[in-house]
């Protein structure tokens, strides 16, 4: 059956940086005995400029059917002023909301060629290759009661740090299907010492372990140690599964592991549909980088990485994203760089579209 994947350019960078991906999909495409029914609709201030909103109600429905949806980035300067109700990021919030992506990935990955970049020393991170899947629908941000109340004579903020077994028990479950693409562990942090939704974290995911997937290696950890252990030895983890407020937190911190806005990229995952695949949007952490928009020298490598991703997690192509990420890494170690992986020692900045040429140019070779 061919692979249906929607791919929603957005504004900015997102345009050019899409036009790269399209390379290489292509090139998946005609290389390997698969075919992908790709097809290409508006999102965020483009689509604002064509339809008066953020995201067509026909846009939202295919979003709903494909197995995939791929996105550039929206927003810019350009719709600032726009009422809140239709500005670009609405695009993107609503199709996060409709399509029910309660699990966040977020990988850290550092190739070889750019550990220099990391925050960290060389061989902490050489090699680097993590994913945190944090919750990302419930929890401290959305529990009630929440508020800013009058109490005695002063006023007290609240949130409430709440999650259902239920909730629990579908996160749990995404990172144990991820486990299994991957070198099957799963550490989960939470703080059972001091949280009763720690608590009950711990106790549902270990009893969905148990009985549904036994085959993965599950450890339990303080996030606060989780925190620690992040930055001495990041290397000890594969999956990491967490919360929306520690996933918040230690996924910014892991990105820092690797270096590069431009590198990073993400997928955003939710409920199985009918065919057993998840519900899954895949976008590069960056936005749409104004400053640099239309003098193609974006770097594609967060947008093509999160391909890699779709490849592994929606279309259990996981050969082919390795060798994706393997020309992103021959590409990068033959000392190709984008304006933003220039040092400062400085050096030639290729273009965007040079750095998608050699990236199949790699693949070709591979
Ligand atoms: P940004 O990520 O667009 O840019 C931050 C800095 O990183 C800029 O200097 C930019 O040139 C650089 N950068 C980002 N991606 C790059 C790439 N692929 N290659 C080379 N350099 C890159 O974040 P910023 O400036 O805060 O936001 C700009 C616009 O993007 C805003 O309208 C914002 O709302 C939107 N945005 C959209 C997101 C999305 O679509 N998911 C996420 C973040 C921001
Ligand atoms: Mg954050």
């Amino acid at each position: 059956s061919p692979h249906s994947l929607l791919i929603l350019p957005g504004d900015g960078i997102g345009p050019e940086v899409m036009a790269e991906v399209r390379k290489v999909i292509d090139w998946i495409g005609a290389k390997r005995d698969v075919s992908f029914d790709v097809s290409e609709d508006l999102v965020g201030g483009a689509a604002y400029d064509a339809h008066g909103t953020p995201l067509h109600d026909d846009t939202m429905a295919r979003a709903q059917e494909v197995d995939a949806v791929l996105l550039g980035a929206v927003g810019g300067p350009k719709y600032d002023d726009l009422d809140f109700s239709v500005k670009p990021e609405r695009g993107l919030l609503r199709l996060r909301k409709e399509m029910d992506l309660f699990a966040n990935l977020r990988p850290a990955q550092c190739f070889d060629a750019l550990a220099d970049f990391s925050s960290l020393k060389k061989d902490i991170v050489a090699g680097l290759d993590i994913v945190i899947v944090r919750e990302l629908t419930s929890g401290v941000y959305f529990g009630e009661p929440r508020g800013i109340f009058e109490e005695g004579n002063e006023r007290v903020g609240i949130n409430t740090q709440r999650y259902t077994e239920s909730e629990i028990d579908r996160i749990a479950r995404a990172a144990f299907e991820l486990a299994r693409k991957r070198s099957g562990k799963v550490c989960s942090m939470e703080k059972a010492n001091v949280m009763e939704s720690g608590i009950l974290w711990r106790e549902v995911t270990q009893h969905i372990h148990d009985a549904d997937y036994p085959d993965v290696e599950l450890s339990h950890m303080y996030a606060d140690n989780g925190a620690m252990q992040l930055v001495r030895a990041p290397k000890q983890f594969d999956v990491i599964l967490t919360d929306n407020l520690f996933g918040d937190i230690l996924s910014d911190c892991a990105a820092m592991l690797t270096g590069s806005l431009g590198m990073l990229p993400s997928a955003s995952l939710g409920a199985p549909m009918a065919n057993g695949r998840p519900r899954a949007l895949y976008e590069p952490v960056h936005g749409s980088a104004p400053d640099i928009a239309g003098q193609g020298k974006a770097n594609p490598i967060a947008c093509i990485l999160s391909f890699a991703m779709a490849l592994r997690y929606s279309f259990d192509m996981g050969g082919d994203a390795a060798r994706v990420e393997a020309a992103v890494e021959k590409v990068l170690a033959d000392g190709m760089r984008t304006g933003d992986l220039l040092g400062a020692e400085g050096g030639q900045a290729s273009l965007t579209s040079e750095m998608g040429d050699a990236i199949v140019g790699a693949l070709d070779a591979s």
